[in-house]
């Protein structure tokens, strides 16, 4: 593409409502240049010549629209990410959802799953609970708005710093539960044997409906404005139980949002009011 097809301000500007309008995130004006740098090779392979002109496919073919959203969506992850979450997910939510749930099987949703490692940390821990715990089962669904990234998610295999973050915290748990691929590290399939996974835009309800007993909604209301993230948690309740806790990323509080959560402690919320 020549230096003269750069991006407009009014391109700028529709392109924003698009990712908006596509996937609720709030793109700043200030993102023009991670904007341009994530569509171009896509409107080479498609020998698109200016961003207009790509603004129009996206509007115009529906068989875009998923492309766009892979481009525009931001999927960083790594296993165990936030240690502090996963300790209180092994030593106390747990125990504490065992003992009052002795022959029920556990139910787990991981919105926004980007490539998996969070639901494979999820899927570890509940492998280990099982081992001590003979009768402990548990169901993994998982969902990100992101096709592309669901097919890594699906694969199962890692390499760079996904790699070195699971050998650094857990070398015990790399030899247990993963093999080595091509690329680096991919999960055995004992570890997928209780996950499904789907496509799934937050600001919509679930279907079919489910009540988990766990939501991990983490590093997604970031990106949000107020409103979006407001609708977000309101449809998430519709998948929960009542016992049910919410886990949210480490940089994100909805202390100031209007949401019917409570506050159990940094990062954990709640559907009842703690006793
Ligand atoms: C930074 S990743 C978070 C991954 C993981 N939860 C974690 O905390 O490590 C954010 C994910 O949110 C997904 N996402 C963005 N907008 C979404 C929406 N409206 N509905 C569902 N997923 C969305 C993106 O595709 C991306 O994979």
């Amino acid at each position: 593409m020549s230096a003269s097809a750069g991006l407009s301000p009014a391109t700028l500007s529709a392109l924003i409502a698009l990712v908006r309008k596509h996937t609720g995130i709030a793109m700043s004006e200030r993102k023009s240049i991670l904007l341009e740098r994530r569509l171009r090779p896509r409107m080479q392979a498609l020998e698109i010549g200016s961003y207009q002109a790509y603004l129009d496919k996206v509007e115009q073919d529906r068989a875009e629209i998923p492309h766009f959203i892979d481009l525009v969506t931001t999927n960083d992850t790594l296993f165990f990410r936030t240690p502090q979450v996963w300790d209180y997910v092994e030593q106390e939510f747990l125990p504490q959802w065992w003992q009052t749930h002795q022959g029920k099987r556990l139910k787990v949703w991981s919105a926004a799953a980007a490539s998996g490692e969070e639901l494979y940390s999820m899927a570890m821990l509940c492998e280990e609970f099982q081992e001590a715990h003979p009768g402990f089962s548990y169901q993994i669904h998982a969902t990100d708005i992101s096709q592309q990234i669901l097919a890594v998610a699906r694969a199962g295999e890692y390499t760079g710093r996904s790699v070195e973050r699971i050998h650094a915290s857990h070398p015990d748990w790399v030899k247990k539960y993963f093999k080595p691929s091509a690329k680096g590290l991919q999960v055995v399939e004992a570890l997928k044997k209780n996950v499904e996974l789907a496509q799934h835009n937050l600001l919509t309800l679930l279907k079919p409906h489910k009540q988990f007993d766990l939501v991990f909604l983490r590093n997604v209301l970031i990106y949000f404005d107020q409103q979006h993230q407001e609708t977000v948690l309101k449809q998430a309740r519709h998948s929960m139980a009542p016992h049910s806790r919410l886990i949210l990323g480490e940089s994100e509080s909805i202390g100031g949002l209007d949401t019917a959560y409570h506050f159990e402690r940094p990062m954990i919320y709640s559907m009842e009011k703690p006793g």
